[in-house]
């Protein structure tokens, strides 16, 4: 499969918010990405669901929601009514995150696991089966435009050696601090779903930055 790419929302124009999202409509992007922020379990707080409703009534495109919030479960069936075609929550944000997976499922969503950059992706070995996708953070969550980490690259490389053995088909996407100087990479490394928020909304024309970052190829190192 070619790799997806997912614009953020969350670098979007609120003002405008029809305008970008009829952009993302009409450019190469894959998904939506859309980011919900709580002010508890990161320190900012993005948007809930007017927004979020505001985004389904004009996006002709999967919502891929990541929920940066404390008891998501609370909210599961909300997000899916809500448009969300993947649900990804944060393994630190669960302490039952089996039952958070089939509450997903259940709810007729994809289901994510992300992790923080602290957080390994040896935890994930118990429920990697059960997932549709994995988001590795590249930066710590709460912000767009901060700069990538670079252990991003050995966790991407790691999950994808533990998908081959037990979900061959699983997503691994990488959000944060992406852009043309590290997407060859993070491909490289096992990793086909690209988030990108500043890349994308800061670029003279938004709708080349999609289309170039769907063009990169593995072979691209020029990281
Ligand atoms: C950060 C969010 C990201 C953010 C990425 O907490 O999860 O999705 O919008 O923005 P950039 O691409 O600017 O780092
Ligand atoms: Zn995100």
């Amino acid at each position: 499969m070619s790799h997806l790419i997912a614009p953020s929302v969350l670098s979007a124009d609120f003002a405008n918010l029809q305008r970008d999202i009829e952009m993302i409509n009409s450019s190469a992007a894959d998904w939506f990405h859309v980011d919900v922020m709580d002010g508890v379990f990161v320190p900012n707080i993005s948007f809930g669901f007017p927004v979020m409703n505001a985004i389904q009534k004009y996006a002709e495109k999967p919502l891929d929601v990541h929920l940066m919030i404390v008891n998501p479960d609370q909210y599961i069936e909300g997000f899916a009514a809500a448009g969300a075609a993947v649900i990804t929550v944060h393994y630190e944000a669960c302490t039952h995150l089996h039952r958070t997976i089939q509450a997903i499922h259940a709810a007729g969503c994809k289901a994510g696991v992300a992790l923080n950059p602290h957080t390994p992706v040896a935890l994930l070995k118990d429920i990697l089966a059960d997932l549709d996708m994995v988001l590795i953070m590249s930066v710590n969550p709460g912000f767009g435009g901060q700069a990538f980490i670079p252990n991003s690259l050995n966790k991407i490389s790691e999950l994808k050696s533990m998908a081959l053995q037990v979900n061959p088909g699983l997503l691994i996407e990488v959000d944060g601090g992406i852009g043309l100087h590290n997407a060859g990479s993070l491909l490289q490394a096992g990793a086909n779903v690209l988030v990108a928020g500043n890349a994308v909304f800061a670029a003279d024309s938004p709708t080349e930055m999609i289309r170039t970052l769907k063009e990169v190829e593995f072979e691209n190192l020029s990281a």
